[in-house]
C-alpha cells in the first residue's frame, strides 16, 4: 500500500492554469507494450466513420515523445498536465490480466512531469473502452462499469502515490449519446434511447470507482463534464421552452441529479423513461453517486440556441437527445473552424450555475478553439483563449468556485470523428514528424501565465 497524496486541489486563491491531452488522441503506439484493441481503433476502421479514414495508430507518436511534450507543457508555464490513461493498455481485455508494460508508461510520463514541476492530473476514462467489453455491450452491460471499477484500483495502487487529482469519465454524455444512441463515436451504434442505458452505467462506474478511490485515500476526485448552457431562441415560446427544458435534462441533469441529489428528475424521466427502470437503475445505485464528487470539472466550447424545428438546420447531434421533442439548433457567428459558435458569456454562466447548483469546486477542465492550421500565427485562438479566461475570471469575481482553467489543448492531434482535419493545438504537430512547433497562442500563453505569476498549481 502506498502513501497517499494529501489534497492537491490548488486553494482558489488565484486561478491555476493547466493543457490537456487525452490518451487516443496523442499517443499512437496501439499495437506496443501489450496495449488491447479499443472501440475507437475497431470504429474508426469502419468506412466512412472518420474524415479521411484516419485513425489514431500513430496520432502524434506521445507514447515515444512525451518527454518532448512535457517539456512543451513545461515551457508554457502551466502548473498541470491533465492527460488521460488507456484502459487497453492496462487491461487489454477489459478485465482480468493487468498489462505491466503499460502502467510502467504511465509511470515514466508522472515522474516526468514530476520533474519538471508539473502537476499530473489524470482521467481513467476518456472515450477508449477495450474493444473486449464491447464485445460484451460494452456500456449497456452493468459488468463494465464493475470493470472500470477495477481498473481504476490497478492503476491507483501504481500512480497513487503520486498523482493527486484523478477524474473518473472524461464527457460521458459523448460516451453515451454520441457513441450508442448518435453513433458519430465509438462504438458507433444508432440504438435511440441506448444512450440513457449507457449514462447510467457510466455513472455507476464512476461511483464505484469513486468509493474504492476514496477508501484508498483520494481526496481530490472528480468528473469532467461537457455541461453546456442551451438558450432558446424565444423564451416566451412554451413548446420551444419545453422542448429545450428536455435538452437539458439529457445533457446536464442526467449527471448532475445524481452526483447531488441522488435522483434523476421527473423533467428527465419523462423524456428518458428508461432511467425508471429498476432492473436498470437498482437500489442504491444513485446514493452511491450521490457526493461521490469531490469536484467538478467543465470542459466548454460554445453555447446552443434552440429554435422550433424547422427554422434552421437540424444539428448533426440531434439523435444525441433520444425523447426529447425536436428542436433546431441555431449556430451565430462568429464560428471557430468546426462549426462552433464563440460566445465566452456562456462559459461565466456555466460556471456560476454549476458553481452554484453543485457546491463543489469546479474546474474548467477543457476550453479551446479549432482554427485552420496553415499559420502558426494564431491570432483567432489568441482571442478564443484571451476571451475565455477573462469569462473565467469574471465568474469567480462573481461568486463562482473556479479553481482552475485548462486549455484544450497542447497538441494537434486525432480530434475524434473529424479526424486530423480540426486542429485545437497550441502547438503544431507536422503528421510527417510528427515534428512539433510551438504557435504564436503558445507564446501567449506562456508570456499570460508569468505575466499574471500564477500557473503554478499545487504540486503534490
Ligand atoms: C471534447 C473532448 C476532447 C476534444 C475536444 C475538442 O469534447 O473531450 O477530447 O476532442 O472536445
Amino acid at each position: 500500500m502506498v502513501d497517499t497524496v494529501r489534497s492537491s486541489l490548488p486553494d482558489g486563491s488565484s486561478l491555476a492554469y493547466g493543457v490537456a491531452t487525452a490518451a487516443y488522441q496523442i499517443e499512437g503506439a496501439v499495437a506496443e507494450d501489450g496495449r488491447g484493441a479499443s472501440i475507437w481503433d475497431t470504429f474508426a476502421a469502419r468506412p466512412g466513420a472518420v474524415k479521411d479514414g484516419l485513425d489514431g495508430s500513430v496520432a502524434c507518436d506521445s507514447y515515444h515523445r512525451y518527454e518532448e511534450d512535457l517539456d512543451l507543457v513545461a515551457a508554457v508555464g502551466a502548473g498541470w498536465y491533465r492527460f488521460s490513461i488507456a484502459w487497453p493498455r492496462i487491461v487489454p481485455e477489459g478485465v482480468g490480466r493487468v498489462e505491466t508494460r503499460g502502467l510502467d508508461y504511465y509511470d515514466r510520463l508522472v515522474d516526468a512531469a514530476l520533474a519538471r514541476g508539473l502537476s499530473p492530473t489524470a482521467t481513467l476514462y476518456h472515450w477508449d473502452l477495450p474493444q473486449a467489453l464491447e464485445d460484451r455491450d460494452g456500456w449497456l452491460n452493468r459488468d463494465t462499469a464493475e470493470a472500470f471499477a477495477d481498473y481504476a484500483m490497478v492503476v491507483h495502487d501504481r500512480l497513487g502515490d503520486r498523482v493527486g487529482v484523478w477524474a473518473t469519465h472524461n464527457e460521458p454524455w459523448c460516451a453515451a449519446y454520441l457513441g450508442y444512441s448518435a453513433g458519430v463515436h465509438a462504438p458507433g451504434r444508432r440504438e435511440g434511447g441506448a444512450g440513457h442505458r449507457a449514462a447510467h452505467h457510466l455513472l455507476l462506474g464512476h461511483g464505484l470507482a469513486a468509493e474504492r478511490l476514496h477508501a484508498a485515500g483520494v481526496e481530490d476526485l472528480g468528473i469532467v463534464l461537457n455541461l453546456a448552457p442551451f438558450w432558446p431562441e424565444d423564451p416566451d415560446d412554451p413548446e420551444l421552452v419545453a422542448a429545450t427544458d428536455g435538452i437539458d435534462a439529457i445533457r446536464n441533469r442526467v449527471w448532475l441529479g445524481p452526483l447531488v441529489d441522488g435522483r434523476y428528475d421527473d423533467g428527465l424521466l419523462a423524456v428518458a423513461p428508461e432511467l425508471a427502470d429498476t432492473d436498470l437503475v437498482r437500489d442504491g445505485d444513485l446514493a452511491l453517486v450521490q457526493g461521490s464528487a469531490d469536484w467538478v470539472g467543465v470542459n466548454y466550447y460554445t453555447p446552443f440556441r434552440t429554435a422550433a424545428p424547422g427554422a434552421a438546420a437540424r444539428h448533426p447531434e440531434a439523435d444525441a437527445y433520444p425523447g426529447s421533442a425536436p428542436v433546431s439548433f441555431v449556430v451565430r457567428e462568429p464560428r471557430t473552424d468546426i462549426g462552433w459558435e464563440v460566445d465566452a458569456s456562456g462559459l461565466e454562466e456555466l460556471l456560476v450555475d454549476t458553481s452554484a447548483r453543485t457546491g463543489l469546486p469546479v474546474l474548467v477542465t477543457e476550453n479551446g478553439a479549432a482554427y485552420p492550421d496553415e499559420t502558426l500565427d494564431d491570432q483567432d485562438r489568441i482571442a478564443y483563449l484571451r476571451d475565455h479566461i477573462a469569462a473565467t475570471e469574471r465568474a469567480r469575481q462573481g461568486g463562482a468556485d473556479v479553481r482552475a482553467y485548462i486549455v484544450w489543448t497542447l497538441l494537434d492531434n486525432f480530434e475524434w470523428a473529424e479526424g486530423y482535419t480540426k486542429t485545437f493545438g497550441i502547438v503544431h504537430v507536422d503528421p510527417q514528424g510528427p515534428t512539433r512547433t510551438p504557435k504564436a497562442s503558445f507564446h501567449w500563453l506562456a508570456e499570460h501565465l508569468n505575466s499574471s505569476s500564477v500557473g503554478v498549481g499545487v504540486t503534490p
